[in-house]
């Protein structure tokens, strides 16, 4: 069974594998994937179905600094698990990555996954943390001005490092998402299969973090909210839990650097919402 390149005819089985993992991701999320990335969406076919998956969602090198791949959507179905496909596809993935000049690879890891990535070359960087807030009755009120949104490369570059004006735009594109702006700061959502999903949100305060959180809330407060979150971002964990989110789940964000490369400045306290553990 060798690893094949996904298409769009594969969407059921995709979309089965994350019903199976019990993951939050959509059609739409999947559709973005293979749009965004055609070739490095790869799979394994057992019996006629795709059993396994691995991708990789890429930015650009820019002012000297390596391209970054972004590793997600790691999963192979219950039934299919322990015979080597998850290595299978990350050999492949990393060392076609490799080949064509991805220096800095990352990827949000969970518990099941690390021990593969690790034997990959990857290492631990920092936590990340899923957080969750239940529906509730009582209304959030906006609060401060919210415009339309609009990529801002003097906002996003410098918070996360690396361009994402080919990502953005595209997380609008899904049924039912949401994006504003704000003085210092621009917030996203979008629908999931489990829990609406809060990100990508970068701000250079926490004032701006919190007016862009209250606007999400003010939408979706009858319905169940997911927002990732970097812990050492000690004011989104403060944000997130006065807007009544709880922590649930804690990942590795782990990272593997050819020798010799450097990664972009970044600005973690200007992340308050990762846009997605598929995406960074
Ligand atoms: C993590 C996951 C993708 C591994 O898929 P897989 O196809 O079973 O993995 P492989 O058979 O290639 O095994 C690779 C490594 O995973 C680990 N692994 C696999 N099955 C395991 C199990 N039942 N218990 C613990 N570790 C296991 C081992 O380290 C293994 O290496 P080894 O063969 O040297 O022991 C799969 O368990 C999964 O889909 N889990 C749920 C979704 C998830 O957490 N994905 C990772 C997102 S970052």
């Amino acid at each position: 069974m060798e690893p094949e390149v996904l298409t769009l005819a594969d969407l059921d089985d995709l979309l089965a594998l994350c019903r199976a993992a019990n993951w939050n991701q959509t059609e739409a999320d999947w559709r973005r994937v293979l749009k965004l990335e055609p070739e490095l969406c790869l799979g394994i076919r057992a019996s006629g179905h795709i059993v396994a998956a691995a991708a990789a969602v890429t930015y650009p090198a820019w002012e000297g600094f390596p391209p970054l791949a972004w590793i997600g959507m790691v999963l192979t179905h219950p039934d299919h698990r322990g015979h080597g496909f998850a290595r299978r596809l990350m050999t492949l993935l990393t060392t076609t990555l490799d080949r064509r000049g991805f220096a800095v690879q990352k990827l949000d890891a969970t518990s099941m996954g690390q021990p593969l990535y690790e034997q990959c070359g990857f290492r631990a960087e920092q936590p990340i943390e899923r957080w969750r807030r239940e529906p509730s009755k009582k209304r959030v009120h906006a609060t401060g001005v919210v415009e339309p949104f609009q990529y801002d490369p003097a906002l996003d570059l410098p918070a996360f490092g690396w361009d994402r004006s080919r990502l953005l735009p595209s997380l609008l594109e899904a049924p039912g998402a949401d994006a504003a702006l704000t003085e210092g700061g621009f917030a996203m959502g979008r629908p999931g299969a489990i829990a609406t999903y809060f990100g990508p949100c970068a701000a250079r305060s926490p004032l701006a973090a919190k007016r862009l959180a209250n606007w999400f809330l003010a939408r979706h407060h009858g319905e169940v909210v997911f927002w990732d979150l970097l812990p050492q971002n000690g004011e989104a964990q403060a944000l997130a839990r006065s807007l009544g989110f709880r922590p649930v789940r804690t990942l590795v964000r782990m990272v593997r650097l050819a020798p010799g490369s450097t990664e972009p400045p970044r600005r973690d306290g200007h992340i308050f919402a990762i846009a997605g553990f598929e995406f960074g």
